[in-house]
């Protein structure tokens, strides 16, 4: 179970984080139902830590994709990990053990700027190395849908800014979604105020609410 000392936190719920992300990630975002009819689909993750999230949807991509779909997976994050401890970290879950080694053949030895990795023909994985506030702002391609995944938002305020969630509804398409783990009050509170309309769904696992939500208005 890995640990961050920096921010006093787990990477993902002690329970079951494979099952967490679909709860959260997946469902909160309505997939697979939404990249199933899209000819391109575009996810964007705040934190991508042991690329767990990253390889459960590739698992579901591939899946219940059609022939034609293609997933771009653009995940945002500040202290890339070494292969190593993703490998530790992910040997946990036998059902990505394929997208596990997939993954690890093809991770730098020292991961920095962007790393773009083309897992399979329909499956391009970007990991954007650095703060993911200043590389949001330098990014122009809308997004489909995000996955919220920036530790707890007591203990990584800044992963949850107003600032950031008003550049994410930014580059949000028109009927894209969010989805999070968080239920936080601020954090709600800077989600409708960034322009989403937003509702509370049970948490994975006992947790009383998530928080997941859409961009309604035209782009
Ligand atoms: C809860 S973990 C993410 C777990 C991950 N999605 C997974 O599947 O393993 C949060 C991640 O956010 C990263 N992070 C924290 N602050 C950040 C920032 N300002 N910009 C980018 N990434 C950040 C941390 O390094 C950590 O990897």
């Amino acid at each position: 179970m890995p640990y961050s000392t920096a921010f006093g936190d787990h990477f993902y719920c002690q329970t079951d984080g494979r099952l967490e992300c679909g709860h959260v990630f997946l469902a909160g975002n309505e997939l697979p139902q939404r990249w199933i009819n899209a000819s391109s689909f575009r996810i964007g993750e705040l934190g991508f830590g042991t690329g767990l999230n990253a390889m459960e949807t590739w698992r579901q991509w591939q899946a219940t994709r059609m022939p034609s779909g293609h997933l771009t997976f653009i995940s945002f994050e500040l202290y890339p990990m070494a292969r190593a401890d993703i490998d530790r970290a992910l040997s946990r879950w036998p059902q990505i053990d394929a997208e596990r080694q997939g993954l690890l053949a093809l991770w730098p030895d020292e991961p920095q700027g962007q790393v773009q990795l083309d897992l399979d023909a329909q499956t391009r994985l970007i990991v954007v190395c650095g703060d993911a506030l200043a590389s949001l702002q330098a990014w122009s391609d809308p997004f489909d849908a995000w996955y919220l995944d920036g530790f707890a938002p007591s203990r990584n305020s800044a992963m949850w800014s107003l600032d950031l969630m008003t550049r994410l509804y930014q580059l949000t398409s028109s009927g894209g979604r969010f989805a999070t783990y968080a239920a936080a009050g601020f954090v709600r509170r800077n989600l409708i105020e960034a322009g989403f309309t937003v509702e509370r769904r049970p948490g994975f696992a006992g947790k009383r609410e998530m928080l997941c939500g859409s961009k309604t208005e035209p782009s």
